[in-house]
């Protein structure tokens, strides 16, 4: 595996929710309904925002199996930019689980300006559904996160929820480095101006 390049992403969340099939349908474009448990560690790819005409190197991180035993080390959390907190919304447990487990690990252990989304996966199984959109809805809103509905089945869904990520990432960026240069240019009219204070003065 080569050195990361891009910004780092980690997908978390209870086992079975379906992780693994959420990365391999972004990065590779495939569904594998007996999608091996825990394997990768990170797949990189590039995202294109036409709006922003901008590219995003991202990557992605899933969590190799270790989340069976609540037991991420703080090594996955190191680094992280982004994060897709997932669960299945035909199992109420799993979202309670990404309300008061996920969300609470991310908090201690991942950098304060972390950019989270919160994906239902299987919405192709909305028959059985145990979790109702808009519950989801409100607590992501409540958190200042993205929500997406996804199916790593049906492939819905899924391009969204890493172009949203990756947008609303460079729009902090973007943001970021408009302050600093406004900034800057302060700086640089307050030097200008004592300077000129200061050659007025010794010629006076
Ligand atoms: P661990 O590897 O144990 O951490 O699980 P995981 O969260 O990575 O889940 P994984 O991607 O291995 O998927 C678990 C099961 O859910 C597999 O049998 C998948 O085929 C199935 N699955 C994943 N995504 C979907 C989906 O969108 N719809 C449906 N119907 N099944 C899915």
């Amino acid at each position: 595996m080569s050195a990361p390049q891009g910004k780092k992403l980690i997908v978390i969340g209870d086992s079975g929710v379906g992780k693994t099939c959420i990365i391999a349908r972004f990065t590779k474009g495939t569904f594998d309904s007996n999608s091996p448990s825990g394997s990768a560690g990170y797949t990189s790819k590039t995202v294109k925002i036409p709006e922003l005409n901008q590219n995003l190197d991202l990557d992605i991180w899933d969590t190799v199996g270790q989340e069976k035993y609540k037991a991420l080390t703080k090594y996955f959390y190191q680094g992280a930019k982004m994060a897709i907190l997932v669960y299945d919304i035909t199992i109420k447990e799993s979202f309670e689980s990404v309300k008061n487990y996920w969300y609470e690990d991310i908090k201690e252990h991942a950098e304060e300006d972390i950019i989270i989304a919160i994906a239902g996966n299987k919405a192709d199984k909305y028959d059985n559904e145990e979790v109702p959109e808009h519950e989801a809805r409100e607590f992501a809103e409540s958190i200042g996160a993205i929500f997406r509905l996804t199916s790593a089945q049906n492939n819905s869904g899924i391009d969204e929820l890493f172009e949203d990520l990756a947008k609303k990432y460079l729009d902090n960026q973007n943001q970021e480095l408009k302050q600093n240069t406004i900034k800057l240019d302060r700086n640089d009219v307050a030097k200008g101006n004592k300077e000129q204070k200061n050659t007025k003065s010794c010629c006076k």
